[in-house]
């Protein structure tokens, strides 16, 4: 019998092979996928994996023909998972949307420069959960968010871009978050794709 041919690796040439982790709806990972449909993206979405089965975003990327994988339970069982998924789908770099779990020392000097977040705040301000209501809280007058990579140390990587929103009387962290939210959609296809042109 013969062998099957070997077939290459579908995707644009040249376009960098990204996957996404998330956690749940992965409004995120669809304006990822979404700007790395455009011809000319530096991109392509190779892998969309998510430490929870259920996560809304798994079915998203499943249905607009994305290969997906859900991690077992269990940090050690998770990261080994994640890890032989990304890198047999020849990712060449993370972008975190939504992905609610710390990442392991060994996980991060493993793909180190390589995995980038999407964080709801203006770091180094509001680092870690709760961004807008603290921001509210602390009677700021704009927000943001920001892109940065991801070190060892919880949001505090290299920031690499950030999108400014005014605050609003009677905002609250639902209103504000909003406002946010459309400009994370903005910001992470913009900074991903310059960065992986670096
Ligand atoms: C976003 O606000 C992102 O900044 C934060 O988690 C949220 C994820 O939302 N890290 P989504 O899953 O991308 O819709």
């Amino acid at each position: 019998m013969r062998p099957e041919p070997i077939l290459p690796v579908p995707g644009r040439i040249g376009a960098k092979r990204v996957g996404i982790l998330i956690s749940g709806r992965g409004s995120n990972m669809q304006a990822l996928v979404e700007a790395s449909r455009s011809p000319d993206s530096s991109y392509q979405v190779a892998l969309v994996a998510s430490d929870r089965p259920d996560a809304p975003g798994l079915g998203w990327a499943r249905e607009h023909g994305i290969a997906t994988v859900a991690a077992p339970p269990g940090k050690a069982a998770r990261e080994a998972a994640l890890d032989a998924a990304l890198r047999d789908a020849g990712v060449e770099a993370i972008a975190l949307a939504g992905y609610m779990r710390l990442l392991s020392d060994d996980f991060v000097a493993r793909w180190r420069g390589r995995i980038l977040n999407i964080h709801p705040s203006l770091l180094p301000k509001y680092k870690g959960l709760d961004t807008h209501a603290r921001a509210l809280a602390a009677g700021d007058l704009e927000a943001g968010c920001s892109v940065h990579i991801v070190t060892e140390e919880l949001d505090g990587g290299e920031v690499l871009g950030q999108a400014r929103v005014p605050i609003r009387p009677g905002d609250t962290p639902a209103t504000l978050a909003a406002r946010v939210l459309a400009e994370e959609h903005r910001l992470y296809p913009r900074v991903l794709a310059e960065y992986l042109c670096r």
